[in-house]
């Protein structure tokens, strides 16, 4: 509590003040205008690449089925391909689509060297064996770094293909200089495509990291303990002030769609925007903060396969 007049002598309670009235706006960490630079360097690159390499670089998305928020993500990766000058192999195959002919076209993918980068949208319709197909792709096409190959020297700090969400989340946390080692860091969510690369990373960098889930007891008082907080659960706006420490940085994977005004749908994220902008140091948006950066390293990680045949 500030009791006025503040004397100006007063320099600790002059820096806490200040200090405090930052903390009214945390920096945000802007992954529209991140991503949008990644791109921008990455279309330079493959410029000056092609002559050399003789075609562009190529992705393959593969989507099953039409669930909706894949669909428009998929949309949206293909749209970025386009505008950098990455070619899109990508197909679209009924939910109904077996095993069998999935393999067959991860397989005739591996072949084609017109093609640098393999993804499979996930999630996959359930008759699906989603880890079978993963392990059918090439490694050194495996832009998602979701091959055991990639996973393994993920966990041996190697160099390879990374999984692109939480990759883009070390990106960004770079990009705003924000300190990582030595840092309590809370992972909230264990999945292989988030949780679990991301807290790697973040112990490749030196934090002590936590890992939480739905089975974990007093789950705020986990979160409370993070200077870093990461939340990858699609529960939407589930963290809540009481479960931030003041002055943390709050990451915010979740994409989650809620009812909106006049019967359209609204995108938010795990965090309750409103209710932890005013006691974090820094937070990502939703929409705009870590969605866009998960595609901008896809293609840095397909020009990346792609720069690779150049030896
Ligand atoms: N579904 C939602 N995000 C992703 C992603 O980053 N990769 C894949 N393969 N599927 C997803």
């Amino acid at each position: 509590m500030i009791n006025y007049p503040l004397p100006i002598t007063d320099y600790p309670r002059v820096a806490r003040l200040i200090l405090s009235m930052a903390n009214d706006t945390p920096q945000i960490l802007d992954g529209k205008t991140t991503a949008r630079t990644i791109k921008a360097r990455l279309k330079a690159e493959i410029e000056s690449l092609q002559p050399q390499m003789g075609r562009p670089p190529g992705l393959a998305v593969l989507l099953v089925g039409d669930d909706p928020a894949s669909t428009i993500y998929v949309r949206n990766k293909q749209k970025a391909c386009d505008r950098i000058g990455i070619s899109s192999f990508g197909r679209t195959f009924p939910a109904s689509t077996s095993q069998s002919e999935l393999e067959e076209t991860i397989t005739a993918l591996n072949e084609d060297p017109r093609v640098d980068g393999i993804l499979v949208q996930l999630p996959l319709p359930n008759h699906l064996d989603a880890v079978a197909l993963l392990h059918r792709i090439d490694p050194q096409k495996d832009v998602d770094g979701l091959h055991a190959t990639n996973l393994g020297k993920l966990v041996r700090s190697e160099i390879g293909l990374r999984s692109c969400t939480p990759e883009g989340v070390m990106y960004l946390l770079k990009e705003y200089g924000i300190e990582i080692s030595g840092k309590n860091a809370v992972v909230v969510g264990r999945s292989i495509l988030v949780g679990k690369p991301m807290a790697l990373m973040l112990l490749e960098a030196n934090a002590t990291v936590t890992v939480a889930h739905s089975r974990s007891q007093n789950l705020s008082e986990i979160t409370r303990s993070a200077d870093i907080l990461v939340s990858a659960v699609g529960r939407p706006q589930m963290i809540t002030s009481e479960w931030v420490k003041p002055g943390a940085v709050v990451i915010d994977v979740g994409i989650n769609r809620i009812p909106g005004n006049e019967g359209k749908g609204k995108l938010v994220g795990d965090v309750d925007m409103t209710a932890v902008k005013p006691i974090c140091s820094a937070i990502t948006p939703v929409p705009g903060g870590i969605g866009p950066m998960t595609v901008a390293i896809l293609l840095q990680n397909t020009v990346w396969s792609y720069r690779q045949k150049i030896a």
